[in-house]
């Protein structure tokens, strides 16, 4: 274990099961829809990359990126925004794969900009969530797991790049 990672919070197993929950629900809600994943880099690659070959149902994938702390030119808000040039999402249903919710930005930023590029539908689906947190009215469709106000890495989640490999979702120790 490296030295600056702490207590484990999700381990493997309950990643997998509660990837696969998730799963479900959306093939059951988006039957017969076309459906296009949304994933924010770079946080959500693994947990896209689970829940993706979990669905029952063909889905499309594209990437954004989203950040709430880099200073310069603002797209959406105060979230710095890149969509795809030949993204094209007019009529189409759209789910955001995001890592994690903390105060809620990113998404309510994002989610408005896939609205105003004319999706049918715009839902979000975050691996983690911590409530606490939240400075702006939002909330995801589809939640895996509430967690408190931690600083946590592994399973695509990183500290200044670090983690995003581990395969369990733990806090960072404080001293990092
Ligand atoms: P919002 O806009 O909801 O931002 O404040 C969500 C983004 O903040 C980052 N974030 C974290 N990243 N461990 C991380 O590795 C964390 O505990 C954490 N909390 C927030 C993350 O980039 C997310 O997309
Ligand atoms: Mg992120």
């Amino acid at each position: 274990m490296p030295a600056d990672i702490g207590e484990v919070l999700i381990d493997e197993a309950a990643l997998a099961e509660r990837v696969g929950q998730l799963a479900q629900q959306i093939s059951t809600d988006y039957q017969g829809c076309d459906l296009v994943l949304v994933a924010v880099l770079k946080g959500a690659v693994v947990f896209l990359a689970d829940l993706m070959r979990r669905l029952t149902l063909p889905a499309e994938v594209e990437f954004v990126s989203a950040s709430s702390y880099g200073a310069g030119t603002t797209s959406c808000g105060d979230v710095r925004i890149s969509l795809p040039p030949d993204l094209a999402l007019a009529g189409r249903h759209v789910l955001v794969v995001e890592d994690i919710v903390d105060t809620g930005r990113t998404l309510q930023a994002l989610v408005s900009c896939l609205r105003a590029a004319g999706a049918a539908s715009v839902r979000t689906c975050c691996l983690l969530d911590k409530p606490s947190r939240r400075e702006v009215d939002f909330r995801a469709d589809y939640v895996g797991f509430e967690i408190p106000d931690q600083f946590v890495v592994g399973y695509g989640l990183d500290f200044a790049g670090k983690h995003r490999g581990l395969p369990f979702v733990a806090v960072l120790r404080p001293d990092a």
